[in-house]
């Protein structure tokens, strides 16, 4: 049993889809693809103080194991994981906790790579922040968060992920920072993996996430990069048709065998 709130979409007992979300959002950043997967069996997991899950102590190691059991308790064996950004830290530490947990691995504008301590002390400085109950925090990450085509052509993308910077809970972002900051260097646990249908995403505009970031997750999966044009970092909601024909590629490459 888990106490995070986990979504289902169709029958998750044979190989689900899990679908881990970006920071600072919740599973509902999965809301534009999940039409355009028919057929597929969605698992949807809110992140500790997100959405509906509530809180725990900072740690992607225990989020990803307790994603684990709960998947497993579903009644599935193995899953096709995808994260995004946070998500696919999430993702790849599923990958070192359960690997035989994993039929396909997709990782969209994400990194293996841990953060510098420049990058760590910010996100150590947020969370503080979060405790104390300051507003803002999150609201300027629209501009870096969406690609120049989105803020400037898609409006109704635009305004949707204001609202959800805006109503970010303090709780969920001092977990996120707190967790994040204390993630390891994951190449060598993609490396050691066992080969298996895998999918690297990013979006040509994404200011956050580099081609080398993905190259070396892509080298180290003995993939390619899919790169969108037009599209930044929150790939799923920019262009959810192109994410989702992705997405579900890897799926059917995971379910085939
Ligand atoms: C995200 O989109 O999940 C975050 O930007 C990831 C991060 O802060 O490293």
């Amino acid at each position: 049993m888990t106490s995070l709130a986990v979504h289902t979409t169709g029958d998750v007992a044979g190989t689900p889809l899990v679908l881990l979300h970006a920071f600072p959002l919740d599973s509902r950043m999965w809301e534009p693809v999940l039409p355009l997967l028919p057929g597929i069996p969605v698992v949807r997991v809110d992140a500790p103080g997100f959405g509906a899950s509530p809180v725990r102590e900072p740690g992607l190691e225990e989020f990803a194991h307790e994603v684990s059991t709960a998947v497993r308790g579903l009644g599935a064996e193995r899953a096709v994981v995808v994260g995004l950004s946070m998500g696919g830290y999430v993702a790849m530490a599923l990958a070192e906790v359960a690997p035989h947990l994993l039929a396909g691995l997709g990782l969209l504008s994400t990194k293996a790579g841990a953060d510098a301590e420049s990058a760590r002390a910010a996100r150590l400085t947020m969370a503080d922040a979060a405790d104390r109950g300051e507003h803002g925090l999150t609201a300027p990450m629209v501009e870096v968060l969406l690609g120049e085509t989105t803020r400037l052509t898609r409006p109704t993308v635009h305004a949707q992920v204001q609202t959800w910077l805006a109503e970010a809970p303090f709780a969920g972002i001092a977990w996120a920072q707190r967790s994040m900051a204390h993630r390891p260097d994951r190449h060598e646990v993609l490396a050691a993996l066992p080969t298996l249908p895998a999918l690297v995403l990013r979006g040509v505009e994404d200011g956050l996430m580099s081609v080398a970031d993905a190259a070396d997750m892509a080298e180290a999966l003995v993939v390619g990069v899919a790169q969108l044009d037009g599209v930044g970092h929150l790939a799923a909601l920019e262009d959810p048709v192109a994410v989702a024909a992705a997405i579900g590629d890897l799926y059917a490459r995971s379910v085939t065998g």
